[in-house]
């Protein structure tokens, strides 16, 4: 399933953030640094470097919205977060083709994480740039996603996808990576639609019986199914 969060970080932190990335000085590398082996060929952009300061700040800043974002809690139910990472394309970058690594190590801990997720946050507005879209190919077809900065897209790190040739201006974006309590993608969808419908019954002070009941379902769920 794939998840699109409007407004995961406000417009005050995109305009801080950008400030920080069009400056002369920030640390932006070739982009195949992180590539594997089979990304590499395809990929033609840059990043801020990893193991920088902007990186690690600017990280924080998005990771303290995700983590009172209930929309993400909810759909993704983390239990590790990759550092975010920064992108750009300028004209006529790409990236073709391509399934995410499996498990990542963060430079930063040394830490393994399982890629079940992959974020795209949007710091761009779709009209500083034309091309640059998002093509995400699931079980259930072909997605092409452009958003407005500070909105983000979370999709299976297991689906097919590339970012379409930009022809115009410059698309900036953070991307990272989520290891769920809920490793099987349906196991997780089943989940997030119960919450859902919990939440909806919450607010409506449904039958309390049969809510309570429902709620001790998505928990005996989450017990058998979950790893931490
Ligand atoms: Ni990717």
């Amino acid at each position: 399933m794939i998840l699109s969060i409007p407004k995961l970080i406000d417009r005050d932190t995109v305009t801080s953030i950008r400030s920080r990335l069009d400056a002369s000085d920030a640390p932006w590398v070739d982009g195949r640094v992180s590539a594997g082996y089979s990304g590499a060929p395809v990929k033609l952009n840059q990043q801020i470097s990893e193991v920088s300061q902007l990186a690690a700040e600017a990280g924080d800043q998005i990771l303290s919205f995700l983590e009172r974002n209930p929309l993400f809690i909810s759909f993704a139910l983390p239990n590790q977060v990759y550092p975010p990472m920064f992108n750009r394309y300028g004209e006529g970058m790409t990236f073709g083709n391509h399934v995410d690594g499996g498990v990542r190590i963060s430079p930063a801990t040394g830490r393994k994480i399982r890629a079940d997720l992959s974020i795209t946050l949007f710091l761009a507005d779709p009209s500083e740039y034309d091309g640059g879209e998002l093509v995400i190919e699931d079980t259930y077809g072909t997605h092409e996603v452009k958003l407005a900065a500070g909105d983000a897209i979370v999709y299976p790190a297991s689906s097919l996808h590339r970012v379409q040739p930009v022809t115009r201006g410059v698309r900036v974006a953070s991307f990272f990576w989520i290891q769920s309590l809920i490793r099987n993608d349906g196991q997780r969808s089943i989940l997030h639609d119960m919450d859902t419908a919990i939440q909806r019954l919450n607010a409506t002070s449904g039958d309390e019986d049969a809510r309570r009941t429902l709620v001790g379902c998505y928990h005996n769920l989450l017990r058998q199914w979950s790893e931490t």
